[in-house]
C-alpha cells in the first residue's frame, strides 16, 4: 500500500504514529513549507514534495491523507481523489462549504474508501455510550470544548485560515451531537470577546442552541481562553437516562436504576486509523464510521452557527 500525506504539521504527527504502530511506512510527503516537507521526508526516509500534484503524478498513491488548516483546503483531495486515492481528511473537511461540497462530488465519482479524522467516533466510550442509549429517545445533548489557543498555532487564532474556534475545534463536539441525536435544523448562537482577542481575531468565549430535525434541543458552549479538565465533553439526556462522557475515555450516569462508570482505553486516535486501513484493505466503506459526506454535514452546522453569531438570528442549517 503506498501511502502519502498532504500537510505533515502537527495532527499528520498523530496520525504516522499510528501508521508506524500498523508496520505501514510512507511512500512520500507533501508540505508547502519546504523545510517541513524536506525534515518529514528525511525521518521517515521518503520522498518529499512542497506541490501535491507532483506528487500525485509520481508517487500514484493508494492512501492520501490530507492534514492541512481548513482554509487551506483548495483541490488537494479532489486531485487525490481523481488520481485514484483512498481519502483520510484530518477535520474539519474545509472552511467553504462550495469546496466541501465539490469535493464530496469528486469522492462520491471515485468510489475510494473516505474517512475524516472525527477520532471520538472511533472511542471505546463512544462504542460503550451507543449501546446504552440505543432504541431510546434522547431529549438532549449538551457539549463543550473548553481550552486556550496554542501559541504554537498561530493561524487557529485567525479566523480566515480557521473559521474560528466552531469550525476548528468545537466541530468534534458538534460530531458527537449529531452521531447520537441525528441532524441539526437550526442554530442560534451568542458570543464574547474577550481579554484574550490578541490571541483570537473572533469571540473567544461562545454559546449556541440546537433544534435537531428529531425534536430534541441541544447546546454546546466553547472557550479559548481556558483550559480545564475534562474540557472536551459531552452529556446527553433522555427518558430516566443521563450519560457524562469525558475526554474520550469516561462515562458516568446512570440508564433507568443502573449506575454508569465506565472507563475505556481507547481514545480514537488510534483506532480511526487502523480502521481506515482495514476499510481500505476490504474496500469496504461500511467500516468507516466518518465518512467525508457525513463530515459535511458537521461543517454545515458549524458554519450556520458561525452566520448565528454574525446575525443574532436563529439560522437554518443548509
Ligand atoms: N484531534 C484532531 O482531530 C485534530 C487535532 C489537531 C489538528 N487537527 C486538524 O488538522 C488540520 C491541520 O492541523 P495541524 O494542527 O496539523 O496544523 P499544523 O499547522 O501543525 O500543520 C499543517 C501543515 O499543513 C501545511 N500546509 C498548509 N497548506 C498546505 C497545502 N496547500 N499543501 C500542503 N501542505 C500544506 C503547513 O505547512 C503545515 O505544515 C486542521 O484542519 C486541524 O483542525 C485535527
Amino acid at each position: 500500500m503506498q501511502i502519502a500525506f498532504i500537510g505533515v504539521g502537527g495532527i499528520a504527527r498523530n496520525y504516522l504514529a499510528s501508521l508506524e504502530k500498523l508496520n505501514r511506512t510512507v511512500a512520500a510527503v507533501c508540505d508547502i513549507n519546504e523545510q517541513t516537507a524536506a525534515r518529514v521526508a528525511g525521518e521517515l526516509n521518503c520522498h518529499g514534495y512542497t506541490d501535491h500534484r507532483d506528487m500525485l503524478a509520481r508517487e500514484n498513491p493508494d492512501v492520501v491523507f490530507v492534514a492541512i488548516p481548513p482554509a487551506a483546503h483548495d483541490t488537494q483531495t479532489i486531485d487525490a481523489a481523481q488520481a485514484g486515492a483512498n481519502l483520510f481528511v484530518a477535520k474539519p473537511v474545509a472552511m467553504d462549504i462550495d469546496v466541501a461540497r465539490r469535493t464530496q462530488d469528486a469522492i462520491a465519482a471515485s468510489g475510494r474508501i473516505n474517512q475524516v479524522g472525527y477520532m471520538a467516533r472511533y472511542s471505546d466510550i463512544t462504542e460503550r455510550a451507543k449501546a446504552l442509549v440505543k432504541g431510546r429517545d434522547l431529549g438532549m445533548g449538551m457539549g463543550r470544548f473548553l481550552t486556550r489557543m496554542s501559541p504554537s498555532h498561530p493561524w487557529w487564532g485567525k479566523f480566515s485560515v480557521s473559521g474560528g474556534q466552531l469550525l476548528e475545534q468545537s466541530t468534534h463536539v458538534f460530531d458527537w451531537l449529531r452521531l447520537f441525536l441525528g441532524e441539526v435544523e437550526t442554530v442560534q448562537a451568542f458570543g464574547h470577546a474577550g481579554p484574550d482577542n490578541t490571541i483570537a481575531d473572533f469571540e473567544d468565549s461562545t454559546a449556541v442552541n440546537l433544534k435537531f430535525a428529531n425534536g430534541a434541543v441541544g447546546s454546546v458552549v466553547s472557550t479559548c481562553s481556558a483550559r480545564v479538565k475534562d474540557g472536551f465533553m459531552t452529556e446527553l439526556c433522555g427518558r430516566d437516562l443521563y450519560l457524562r462522557l469525558a475526554m474520550d475515555t469516561h462515562i458516568s450516569g446512570y440508564v433507568d436504576q443502573e449506575e454508569i462508570d465506565f472507563h475505556g482505553q481507547e481514545r480514537g486516535y488510534f483506532r480511526q486509523v487502523e480502521q481506515f486501513i482495514s476499510a481500505v484493505e476490504a474496500q469496504d466503506q461500511s467500516l468507516v464510521r466518518s465518512s467525508y459526506a457525513d463530515a459535511v454535514k458537521s461543517l454545515s452546522v458549524t458554519l450556520a452557527a458561525n452566520r448565528a453569531l454574525e446575525s443574532g438570528r436563529v439560522e437554518t442549517v443548509e
